[in-house]
């Protein structure tokens, strides 16, 4: 195991190849304007990021409509008006010489009503009293994902990442236990599975060859079925729809409790698919260096840093400096979070994290 293929060049199947095989995961953290347009907290947060060796940096969830918020100051990318604050960002990622990517998000049944959110769920017994979404206005929220991965190329992004994790509405149209639709959506995995494919091949016809497209996929909770996702990934990757795979794994290294893959690692379900040309990763507690080489000595291309990236911005280069470096333990101390650089708000937004910021410190 060695730590020095983290630092080799990744191609990708569509435009300019990763520098290294890091990427910063996306994470959300509340600092956007209550509009959904980039703050000057987003704004300070990107060019820390920027500056700290990542061959890829993903954008907080953003979200596609007005009506698909989840989060208070949330990041949006439905409306013109939030291309200036985009295309700042996408530039100061450029000049620190990572690649960019915004993450497209709709929070389908969990949309928030008490900031606009209008609950659109897949299907009428998910919400007591709000019915499913029609057909059109499934093909509506499609569109929306198109829209605004064309905005993001216009702001200069290398790239976007529908989410499909986290029973957001890509992975809740994926869910037979969310999804009983008897539409074109509905009804069998392949169906269940059409929104995601067609927010993805939307994507590419608007945006073009050189555009990047990673999809981020949970495999497990809200009903999901491991089987049928592994189908799905087959088709995908065997159709090279896509530049990248991430594996949104809580633990990188979790085991497959129950099923026909029960005892393998989570990772090796999805590792062992023929993947062409797409490049495969996965988050989940990867927290040193030896971590990182692990995983791609395990057959990741790429791996995804998120809560070692806040408690250090600088994670990557730390690795580079150090092949035994390993990140701090949380809890730590709100002063320690903004001595490193963390805006209140992001501060603010961690503390509901368990465990990451010590209760009482100010
Ligand atoms: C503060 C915070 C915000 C997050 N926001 C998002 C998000 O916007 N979109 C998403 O797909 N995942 C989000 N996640 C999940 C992370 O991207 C990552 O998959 C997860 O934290 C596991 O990686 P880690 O153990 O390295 O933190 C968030 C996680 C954290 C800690």
């Amino acid at each position: 195991m060695s730590t020095t293929r983290l630092f080799e060049p990744l191609t990708l199947l569509h435009g300019a190849p990763m520098r290294n095989r890091f990427m910063l995961a996306p994470l959300t953290n509340q600092q956007s304007e209550l509009n959904g347009a980039a703050s000057a907290f987003d704004q300070d947060w990107f060019r820390q990021v920027a500056r700290s060796g990542y061959g890829l940096v993903h954008t907080a969830a953003a979200h596609v409509e007005a009506s698909g918020i989840a989060f208070e100051r949330q990041l949006g990318i439905h409306d013109d008006d939030q291309l200036p604050g985009l295309r700042q960002m996408a530039s100061a990622i450029r000049e620190g010489g990572g690649l960019s990517s915004v993450q497209l998000h709709h929070a389908g049944h969990r949309a928030n009503p008490r900031l606009g959110g209008i609950p659109a769920p897949a299907s009428t017994r998910t919400l007591p009293g709000i019915s499913a979404l029609t057909t059109e206005e499934v093909e509506r929220i499609r569109d929306s994902f198109i829209s605004a991965a064309k905005r993001a190329q216009l702001a200069g992004f290398d790239g976007v990442a529908p989410h499909g994790a986290f029973g957001w509405i890509l992975s809740e149209f994926m869910s037979p236990l969310l999804n009983d639709r008897k539409d074109k959506y509905g009804g069998s995995i392949e169906n269940r599975a059409r929104l995601t494919i067609e927010v993805i091949e939307g994507i590419r016809r608007a945006c073009g060859a050189d555009f990047q497209i990673g999809w981020r996929l949970s495999v497990e909770r809200y009903g999901l079925r491991l089987e049928e996702l592994r189908e799905i990934v087959w088709e995908i990757l065997g159709r090279e729809l896509i530049d990248y795979l991430d594996l949104a794994l809580w633990d990188s290294a979790q085991i497959v409790g129950t099923g026909t893959f029960r005892g393998k690692t989570m990772l090796s379900v999805f590792t062992e698919i023929p993947r062409g040309g797409v490049r495969v990763g996965t988050a989940g507690k990867i927290m040193s260096a030896k971590r990182c080489a692990e995983l791609l000595d395990g057959g990741c291309d790429f791996v995804l840093i998120g809560r070692a990236g806040i408690l250090e911005r600088d994670f990557p280069l730390r690795v580079k400096a150090n092949p035994l470096h390993e990140s701090p333990k949380p809890p730590v101390t709100a002063q320690y979070l903004r001595e490193g650089g963390l805006s209140e708000r992001f501060i603010m937004h961690m503390r509901g994290w368990e465990s990451f910021v010590q209760p009482g410190s100010v």
